[in-house]
């Protein structure tokens, strides 16, 4: 069978190189895709948000079965666009994936649901939002943490130290638009605190079968400190996820969401994340995703025995009812190496020394994210691979070194023995990813 991957980040390079395990799949492209995936798929030049484009490409190519990677294509609809052409595709409808797409609808959902989450309000107007801040009212104390509505690519969180501070991310949010539209609403929620973690899960709509567990550092520096990022590494088991803390999840979160999703009407496949705040052993919900993560999918494809796809056929079929997915016991850590400036304004185009070495190390796979292959003008005949051409950094996030090891202090040694083989001009990547999980 054929399969198309839709996306071009780590998630998407590790979705090829799972999928590609597969011995039912033939043949993969992925849309748009970067370098380290043209070697497990086919690249095609079509973007995420270009659902008219894909659709047809589907169509003509007799694609068997479509993957969705990003959130955005997902909350414009691609699922119905495909369903409508009688496409197979695994993801969530545009009325699923509102559950990250707007958070306003997402905490309504929890409240509605019973789900655990922090206490919260939701704002149309700037004026509204600060004097709930000013007057402190209905129990609403510092910190606490302000949101935009829409999707903001990871960035539309601020945790307010003061009620200035809190008064000027108001404006900045609602008046300046900083976010754009996704600003036209906020929430104002409680501060919570605890040890987060990713919870991802498969789901047909009726059965959920969870994903091995995981945990991502989200913040820019060494010791959780600075701006956040969109991950800068990841390891899988995360410990804090004992198997009390996941009947839990699936109890109390997991299972209320989707029963609630379907009497609303939307009715949830594919991918279900929830971002957990966990405090003595109870879990709170920062969060849901209708995606998998993105670095938390390098480490958890790396240890999953089984064939994805017939579960991902499974899932958008109806049919989860009774599968069972295999781990490997071994743990995983994906260190992320980031081009120089990220997450704010970053440095491309910078050539990627150490590849071909770090793919000779055993228990490693190089995950690119940001990459591109720099043809030269008359390019060596060469078939498949990239052998022989430059590849360039072409994004903040540009690779995502995951190792596999007996336990996660083996696992990060061999990531970063892996990470000290690659270079580039103004490589940035953080010093203790996996830590956390040795305490
Ligand atoms: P979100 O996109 O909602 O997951 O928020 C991004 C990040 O902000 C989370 O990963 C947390 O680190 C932090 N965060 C969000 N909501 C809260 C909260 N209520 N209390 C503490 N930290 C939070
Ligand atoms: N790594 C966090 C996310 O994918 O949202």
């Amino acid at each position: 069978m054929k399969v198309l991957v839709i996306g071009s980040g780590g998630r998407e390079h590790a979705l090829v190189w799972k999928i590609a395990r597969s011995p039912l799949v033939g043949k993969i492209y992925c849309a748009p895709g970067n370098a380290g995936t043209s070697e497990g798929a086919e690249n095609i030049d079509i973007e995420p948000t270009n659902i008219e484009g894909l659709a047809e490409f589907a169509s003509k190519n007799s694609i068997t079965l479509t993957v969705v990677g990003p959130e955005m294509p997902l909350t414009l609809g691609i699922v119905n666009e495909f369903e409508k052409r009688g496409l197979r595709i695994f993801g969530p409808s545009k009325e699923a994936a509102e559950i990250e797409g707007s958070k306003v609808f997402a905490k309504y959902m929890m409240k509605k649901y019973g789900m655990p989450t922090a206490r919260y309000e939701s704002f149309n107007s700037p004026d509204e939002a600060k004097e709930y801040i000013e007057k402190g009212s209905r129990g609403i104390s510092i910190p606490l943490v302000i949101k935009a509505d829409g999707l903001a690519a990871g960035k539309g969180v601020v945790i307010c130290q003061t009620k200035e501070e809190a008064v000027k991310t108001i404006d900045s949010i609602m008046v300046e638009k900083r976010f754009g539209s996704a600003g036209d609403k906020i929430i104002i929620e409680e501060y919570l605190k605890g040890e987060e973690a990713s919870f991802m899960a498969f789901s047909d709509g009726e059965t959920i079968i969870p994903l091995a567990s995981a945990q991502d550092h989200k913040q820019i520096y060494d010791g959780d400190i600075g701006p956040n990022t969109g991950g800068m590494g990841a390891y899988s088991p995360a410990p804090i996820i004992t198997e009390k803390v996941e009947k839990d999840i699936i109890d109390t979160i997991m299972k209320p969401l989707l029963i609630g999703m379907k009497k609303e009407g939307r009715s949830y496949k594919g991918i279900l994340y929830a971002g957990l705040m966990i405090a003595e052993g109870k879990s709170f919900v920062l969060e849901f995703n209708c995606r998998l993560g993105d670095p938390e999918t390098q480490p958890v494809l790396a240890r999953m025995k089984s064939d994805i796809v017939p579960i991902m056929m499974a899932a958008v079929e109806g049919k989860l009812k009774g599968k069972e997915i295999q781990w490997r016991d071994e743990a995983s850590v994906c260190v992320v190496m980031a081009a120089k400036g990220y997450p704010d304004a970053y440095e491309k185009g910078k050539e990627i020394r150490g590849l071909e070495d770090a793919k000779k190390m055993a228990h490693l796979i190089v995950f690119h994210a940001g990459t591109s292959i720099l043809i030269p003008p008359h390019p060596p005949l060469i078939k498949g691979g990239m052998g022989g051409f430059k590849i360039l950094t072409s994004g903040g996030r540009v690779l995502g070194v995951t190792a596999i090891g007996a336990d996660i202090k083996t696992a990060i040694d061999t990531a970063y023995k892996g990470v000290n083989l690659i270079s580039w001009d103004g490589a940035y990547y953080r010093k203790d990813i996996g830590k956390k999980a040795l305490r």
